[in-house]
């Protein structure tokens, strides 16, 4: 495959609110990510991926932007991003903005005018419809985050359509203004330096023409009609060829739902891509199913399928995303791997993900192993997805202390506590309360004390990806799955240029023992990278350890 930048890098997520605070206002900021831009370099990493650091009301916590072109002043200003943009870009890392463009807040001054009348400009930027004649919404459409898909307005004696909550109004992207407004946005970051963008649910885009009722679920009604929109190509395709190809920039976007055979129409490499590689979620279903709210214990097995069938339809046509944790889902330690073995599990994590095909991206705080947080009470918590739920489960009956225990275990809150840099008053995060619940296993999991141990997680991701950058196997390496009938070890080789290298992983406690597959001598190969002391091998076989993992490379 091609050799470029974007394979061989690896990306830093930061979700602002809750990185690091330097004015003592108890949010992070952009001045907090100045003061840790050593330490983001220190990982490893190449590109840093801000979730929106735009003017937003928080209905959604950035994800409804009020101003495309601004900085939320709760972060800072411009001339602050400016310095952010450059320093970064003098440590040599990348800088890509969160591009959310199939809505925007309800505050945002073109939804305000498309308020005003029918006939003003801007009316048509969105979906406004007539209800049906019994007073109903126009479609029974239901929204992926709040009740109905549909907003009545009494001025206007119309609907609006979001998609996700009513704070985040639906894009009308079929008109040509519209795309014109998102282009400007593009052209506006990259000219600024910008190297690229993460492009929010950007498969939801395009929606079906007449906007038809959809097959009734529980939540996300009419999802079917515009998962993946008539005219979504199309649209990715002009903004490729307006605005992309006259810059040296990288995207990413995501795609709920996705399958292989969809996402290789938009990223198989060549004339007709449109987006450098793309999010999808079906390794984030191995303890799920279709949302993290509706749990199942864990499967390896669904993992190991996932993984590989991901790795091996792309093979040779296409680029891959290797995540394990975003703003979006709990941590990952107490889902795939052991809160007794925190640490081992998750550097078998990070090993197992990191090493297959594709460009890593590492959520703040996942580099320390951070957890679940433990919330008593109801009124702590702050999304309006939580608050959905709390809706939703209600009809099944699911309330009270039972609902929180469900927050506690599904929340994407889970992952939005305050990154702990040290053991001080509020972790370090900040000099003030911080907005949000603060996780009290701070004063033994943060950055300071895994700076001092030579074998905290913190220095294992450090090790980890600066092998990465320095094999070229470890990036451009084929892929294949040995043993994959074991409920336990997930093995699997690369190969690249006469260099071969095995990765062993066990998701158990139990001790496993674990045959070479054939074809590998162990004692040639190197042990390049692993999780526990290990002695001398007798023979070509080992007994596992808890969450062990163990990298072997052959030259
Ligand atoms: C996906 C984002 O990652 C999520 O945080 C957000 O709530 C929705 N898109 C809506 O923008």
């Amino acid at each position: 495959m091609k050799k470029t930048w974007y394979k061989e890098m690896a990306v830093y997520q930061i979700w602002p609110r809750s990185f690091c605070d330097s004015d003592g206002d108890g949010i992070g900021d952009l001045g907090g990510v100045l003061k840790k831009l050593d330490y983001i370099k220190s990982l490893n990493v190449d590109a840093i991926w801000f979730s929106p650091l735009y003017p937003s009301p928080n209905a959604d916590y950035g994800y409804d932007i009020s101003d495309y072109k601004n900085i939320n002043p709760e972060y800072g200003d411009l001339e602050t991003f400016k310095k952010v943009l450059d320093e970064a870009h003098k440590r040599g890392l990348r800088v890509f903005m969160d591009l959310v463009i199939n809505h925007t807040s309800s505050e945002h001054e073109w939804f305000r005018e498309s308020m005003k009348s029918k006939d003003n400009p801007y009316h048509d930027y969105y979906f406004w419809r007539k209800g049906k004649s019994d007073k109903k919404p126009p479609n029974n459409w239901l929204s992926c985050f709040e009740g109905g898909a549909w907003e009545y307005n009494k001025e206007l004696d119309e609907y609006y359509l979001h998609v996700f909550s009513k704070g985040q109004p639906d894009l009308n992207m079929d008109n040509p203004k519209v795309r014109e407004e998102v282009k400007s946005i593009m052209r506006f970051w990259l000219d600024m330096g910008v190297d690229g963008f993460r492009e929010d649910v950007i498969t939801y885009i395009s929606k079906d023409e007449g906007l038809p009722d959809g097959f009734p679920l529980p939540i996300s009604t009419g999802i079917e009609h515009y998962k993946k929109g008539p005219h979504l190509y199309e649209y990715l395709a002009e903004f490729r060829h307006d605005v992309l190809d006259h810059y040296d920039c990288f995207t990413v976007g995501e795609g709920p739902m996705m399958t292989t055979e969809t996402a290789l129409e938009f990223i198989t490499e060549g004339e007709n891509q449109v987006l450098n590689t793309m999010f999808h979620f079906q390794h984030m279903e191995a303890d799920s199913i279709m949302t993290d709210w509706v749990s199942v214990p864990f499967s390896l097995k669904k993992l190991k399928k996932a993984f590989t069938h991901w790795q091996n339809e792309l093979a040779g046509k296409a680029w891959n995303t290797l995540y394990l944790e975003n703003h979006d889902h709990p941590r990952i330690i107490d889902r795939y791997g052991s809160l007794k073995y925190r640490v081992e599990s998750a550097k078998m994590l990070a090993t197992m993900c990191y090493l297959q095909c594709g460009t890593p991206f590492i959520y703040q705080g996942q580099e320390i192993g951070m957890t679940n947080i433990h919330i008593d009470s109801l009124d702590k918590y702050k999304d309006v997805v939580t608050f959905n739920n709390q809706k939703v489960f209600a009809k099944i009956g699911i309330k009270g202390d039972r609902f929180l225990k469900l927050a506690n275990k599904c929340s994407r809150e889970n992952a939005r506590t305050p990154v702990q840099w040290d053991d001080s008053p509020y972790a370090g995060f900040s000099t003030a309360k911080p907005w949000f619940e603060l996780n009290p296993n701070y004063t033994e999991i943060n950055v300071q004390a895994a700076e001092n141990d030579p074998n905290s997680i913190l220095n294992y991701y450090r090790k980890l990806l600066k092998f990465r950058k320095e094999n070229e196997i470890a990036v451009y390496g084929s892929y294949k799955e040995h043993l994959k009938e074991s409920r336990t070890l997930y093995v699997f080789e690369r190969e690249y240029e006469g260099q071969r290298m095995l990765v062993i992983n066990s998701f158990t406690d139990k001790n496993v023992r674990f045959e070479a597959p054939s074809g590998f001598d162990l004692s040639k190969g190197e042990l390049v990278l692993s999780n526990y002391r290990i002695c001398p091998l007798s023979d070509n076989s080992f007994v596992t350890r808890p969450y062990e993992t163990r990298v072997y490379l052959f030259k």
